[in-house]
């Protein structure tokens, strides 16, 4: 068992009875749903699950996990996901797949938040490995693009083979690299800012919890003001 697949297991084992769980995306989160689905199977766990994106839709309904669609929720016991950077306060950069927008109304509105990480995750600050994503609009993204370069930050909008990044709530990304001084709670403020910014990867006091594997060992850090 790798360390992704041995995060997965540790947070599906805390999940109990009952519970309506969020799925996040990408490689580690995918490590959690086959652990939920596969507990589900041999202990008869109940759970409601709630997809952060078609891509985890698809893996969880394959493996049987009973799924409601956002429109449904009104409240969410945990969402778990991974990470593109984890920061010591626990501020995340989110976002290099693209489903910001459901990653962050799911983390912000359920009752716990559990971030699946291996050490290649941990940073000194967000922002360090990867630029930060920022969803805009399809109509906005030059003008945003322009207020961005106002400030100082460069930025690239998203292509990949087939053309232009589009995600699945149909907005454009901008990947954009902030000047180190530039702090995660200003940069989360100067987006949260800006019209034509639909959701931006930088997760402030969101997560609970997170589980960090390092060969074989899962280590669990909390926020402060959660424990
Ligand atoms: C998805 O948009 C991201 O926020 C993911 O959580 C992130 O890219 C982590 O993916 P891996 O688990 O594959 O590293």
């Amino acid at each position: 068992m790798d360390d992704k697949q041995l995060v997965g297991l540790s947070a599906a084992r805390k999940i109990q009875d009952g519970m309506t769980v969020g799925l996040g995306t990408g490689s580690t989160a995918n490590c959690f749903i086959e652990a939920l689905a596969q507990r589900c199977r041999s202990e008869n766990l109940r759970v409601t699950a709630v997809a952060s994106s078609p891509i985890s839709a698809i893996q969880a309904s394959a493996l049987g996990l009973p799924l409601v669609s956002l429109e449904q929720l009104s409240k969410l016991d945990v969402y778990v996901d991974g990470a593109d950077e984890v920061a010591p306060d626990l501020t995340l950069l989110k976002g290099r797949g693209q489903d910001l927008v459901r990653e962050k109304i799911l983390a912000r509105a359920a009752g716990q938040f559990w971030v699946l990480a291996d050490r290649s995750k941990l940073v000194t600050r967000v922002g360090e490995k990867f630029p930060t994503p920022i969803e805009v609009w399809p109509f906005a993204w030059q003008l945003v693009q322009s207020q961005l370069k106002a400030e100082g930050i460069d930025s690239k909008l998203r292509i990949k083979e087939s053309g232009v990044a589009l995600t699945s709530a149909g907005t454009f990304v901008l990947d954009a690299q902030f000047p180190p001084f530039w702090e995660a709670a200003a940069i989360n403020r100067f987006l949260n800012d800006l019209p034509g910014v639909v959701e931006h990867g930088i997760f402030l006091n969101l997560a609970s919890l997170v589980l960090i594997a390092t060969d074989g060992q899962v280590e669990e850090r909390r926020r402060s003001n959660d424990a």
